[in-house]
């Protein structure tokens, strides 16, 4: 397992009681919903247009998050397609209080560019980044 956050920090926010299941723990699909929020940013930003997700892959969740941890989340395009771009997503959380370090989920999504009618259009943006840490 990294030890460290691979990618570009995209969104940071924090866990509140309004996304908690009856258990006290954070809602699986809140964050899933981060990460899809994060990947669109890098995603947008990447390819200059509009960006729809196209598919969500190898959702690991790893650790429980609970309310009050700092959730943030790190995107990286790893590889861009003629109109899709893959952007593995890690989220990281720092604990409320004890300020502990913890990676609890990673996913990989892919984002497509598309026109104004939804139709998919080539990315013409940045190359992918060669993240090496
Ligand atoms: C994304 C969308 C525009 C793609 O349309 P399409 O007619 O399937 O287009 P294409 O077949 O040309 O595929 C476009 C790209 O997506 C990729 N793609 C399509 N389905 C995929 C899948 N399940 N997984 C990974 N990549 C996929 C294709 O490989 C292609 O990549 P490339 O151009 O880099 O080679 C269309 O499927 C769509 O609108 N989906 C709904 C998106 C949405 O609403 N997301 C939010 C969900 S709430």
């Amino acid at each position: 397992m990294a030890n460290e956050p691979r990618g570009e920090l995209v969104i940071q926010t924090i866990a509140m009681p309004k996304d908690t299941n009856p258990h006290g723990d954070i809602f699986g699909g809140w964050l899933t919903s981060q990460m899809d929020l994060g990947s669109g940013i890098l995603a947008a930003k990447t390819a200059q247009a509009r960006v729809v997700t196209v598919a969500m892959e190898g959702m690991s969740f790893l650790e429980p998050v609970r309310v009050g941890d700092t959730v943030r989340c790190y995107a990286r395009v790893e590889k861009i397609g003629r109109t899709s771009m893959t952007i593995p997503v890690e989220v990281w959380v720092t604990r409320y209080m004890t300020g502990e370090e913890r990676r609890v989920t990673h996913g990989v999504f892919t984002l497509v560019a598309v026109d104004e009618f939804g139709k998919p259009i080539p990315v013409k943006g940045n190359q992918p980044r060669m993240d090496t840490n």
